[in-house]
């Protein structure tokens, strides 16, 4: 557990003892092996302006852990929860525990279905619209095939890829997935899928799921890898380049696509490594979920006019993706 406490002075700190504890933000994220989620979590820790406490617990990727998290900080006096779901599908209790307090509740990245965010009335979402992500990827691929002729390394005029898909069921695979598909469909490239994996957003999984195609299949069977993120980009890299792929000779080169715009994804496009990435603004996203939890816990009126944002569905904010390609 990190605790920041932000320009409160001693006076305030010992004298309260005897008066009601100071209402904080607690922030609880699925995962702390999630490079994406745990600078995510960094950014909305330096956040506030010292009014407040921002707490963070990560839940390890346990439900039963993450509800018990959250029990305790709404017992201790939480002013508003920030909360990056173990499981989108099983938010309700998490629901109804705000809503026994009235406490404002803000979910992000990982997002429930609009029946349930709009059960509870200071309930918001803070994400991305997925299908912009997998189709930002479906034209740099396009691009990168029209204008490197060579990609279609067996002159079969097809481009055979293999896709790493996140965690199943959640909204950002299934829906960067189906927008990556589509528009793939509709490229004057043609593009055939040699094999899906899900790869749970993970580096390891991700280089395993390569290096046991490659193995069963062949290299030369692989033209392409699109990964719903960057760690699973990052890991079939690291497994292509074990093989002396992407490593310098344009004769071994199979081009990568990955989402998030992470530090290492961003290097291996600036070193030629990866031909792209989709940047997934967290620090954008991060200040939107602040500033809903900030106004609420200031006892503000949510709406378009007093945020500045714009409310899809009258309940979710969503940060645009951008495209990060090199020439
Ligand atoms: C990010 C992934 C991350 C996942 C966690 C996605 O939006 O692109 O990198 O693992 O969220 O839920």
């Amino acid at each position: 557990m990190y605790r920041k406490l932000a320009g409160v002075c001693a006076l305030t700190l010992c004298c309260t003892a005897l008066a009601a504890p100071e209402p904080f933000l607690e922030v609880s994220l699925y995962s702390q092996n999630d490079p994406f989620i745990r600078a995510y979590g960094e950014t909305l820790q330096q956040l506030t302006d010292g009014s407040f406490e921002v707490t963070v617990n990560y839940a390890q990727e346990d439900l039963v852990k993450e509800y018990q998290q959250l029990q305790l900080a709404v017992k201790n006096g939480a002013g508003a929860l920030i909360v990056n779901p173990v499981d989108p599908a099983s938010t309700h209790q998490i629901i109804e525990l705000a809503d026994s307090k009235d406490l404002p509740l803000i979910f992000i990245n990982r997002e429930p279905a609009a029946n349930v965010l709009n059960s509870y009335n200071k309930a918001w979402y803070v994400g991305t619209d997925s299908t912009q992500a997998g189709s930002f990827q479906a034209d740099m691929l396009t691009r990168y095939v029209l204008d490197h002729p060579t990609a279609d390394r067996n002159g079969d005029g097809v481009i055979s890829y293999m896709l790493l898909q996140g965690e199943k069921g959640l909204a950002d695979t299934i829906y960067r997935t189906m927008s990556l598909n589509h528009s793939l469909d509709n490229s004057p490239v043609m593009f055939k899928q040699e094999a899906s994996v899900y790869a749970n957003w993970q580096f390891d999984q991700a280089l395993q799921a390569v290096e046991s195609f490659i193995r069963q299949n062949g290299i030369d069977k692989l033209e392409a890898i699109v990964a719903n993120n960057d760690d699973m980009a990052l890991g079939a890299l690291q497994f292509l380049k074990s093989q002396g792929y992407n490593s310098g000779d344009p004769q071994k080169f199979i081009p990568i696509v990955g989402i998030d715009a992470t530090s290492q994804a961003l290097k291996a496009v600036e070193d030629g490594e990866m031909i792209g990435t989709v940047k997934n603004d967290y620090t954008a996203q991060a200040r939107a979920a602040f500033r809903l939890a900030y106004m609420a816990m200031h006892g503000k009126e949510i709406s378009q006019s007093s945020t500045g944002y714009y409310f899809s569905g009258g309940r979710s904010i969503y940060v645009p993706y951008v495209k990060i390609y090199f020439e």
